[in-house]
């Protein structure tokens, strides 16, 4: 496998597949058997997981609620997702621990670094729940973050785009993709990957991403197995 120890970044939004709100039971199973694939293969999963399917923070500042109040109701919504995944991968077969950065002992464990770590080496697969703990940050930002404590290999953020494109695919169509870019033109060209935050930390700590489509089964192992799946941003 290409990589030894993977952050894999999924976003809240693509687990409504086809729905308007909420999880989709195909999609979140879908998921669980990608990362199955993977994790029969030897590769040591953690997961981060946003919740703008369920809750968005920023949307409730437009409706007058206070920024930070939003931004805690995001983590938890981060939380409802993490316990879906943490189900479906089970009913799957494949053994995990939920840690959350906000203590909800009763649910799972809290979030501790060396543990984490040990649980990945035994082949559990952890998903990181509740963001950074903190308001002002976004759950890219939680992954860049954990990725670095537990030296994951690389980011690999799962979204409905097969790469990074030159402009908006959706909007231009004559936007082509890259197959590499370095941090330094994806801040020249103002390209959108994660909040510059999350992009930050990554490029300060040497960690590469990678931008996939996490939507096509099939892809993940592909990107594990050497095939050039996605974008790669790389110093
Ligand atoms: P090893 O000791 O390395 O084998 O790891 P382990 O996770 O199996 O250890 P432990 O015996 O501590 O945990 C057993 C189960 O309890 C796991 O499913 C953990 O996720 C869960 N667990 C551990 N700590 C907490 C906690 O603080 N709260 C909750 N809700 N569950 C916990």
């Amino acid at each position: 496998m290409k990589y030894k120890r993977i952050l894999l970044k999924l976003s809240g939004e693509s687990l409504m597949g086809d729905k308007q709100f909420g999880i989709d039971n195909n999609r979140i199973d879908s998921y669980a058997k990608q990362i199955k694939e993977i994790c029969e293969a030897g590769v040591e999963v953690a997961i981060v997981i946003g919740g703008g399917n369920i809750f968005r923070g920023v949307q409730a500042e437009e409706g007058g609620m206070d920024r930070t109040h939003g931004d805690y109701m995001g983590m938890l919504a981060t939380m409802i997702n993490s316990m879906a995944l943490q189900a479906a991968l089970e009913s799957n077969g494949v053994n995990t621990r939920l840690q959350s950065a906000i203590e909800m002992k009763e649910i799972c464990e809290p979030f501790a670094r060396r543990r984490a770590v040990r649980h990945l080496e035994k082949g559990r697969v952890v998903i990181f729940g509740a963001g950074t703990g903190n308001p002002y940050f976004t759950t890219d930002s939680a992954a860049s973050l954990r990725a670095i404590e537990i030296n994951a290999d690389v980011i690999l953020k799962g979204t409905r785009v097969d790469g990074i494109y030159t402009a908006d695919p959706f909007k231009d169509p004559t936007a082509t993709k890259y197959e590499t870019i370095s941090f330094e033109d994806v801040y020249k060209k103002d390209l959108k990957i994660m909040d510059m935050t999350a992009f930050t930390l990554c490029n300060e700590n040497n960690l590469p991403i990678i931008v996939f489509d996490m939507d096509t089964p099939g892809n993940l192992k592909k990107l594990l197995d050497g095939e050039k799946i996605g974008t790669v941003v790389i110093n």
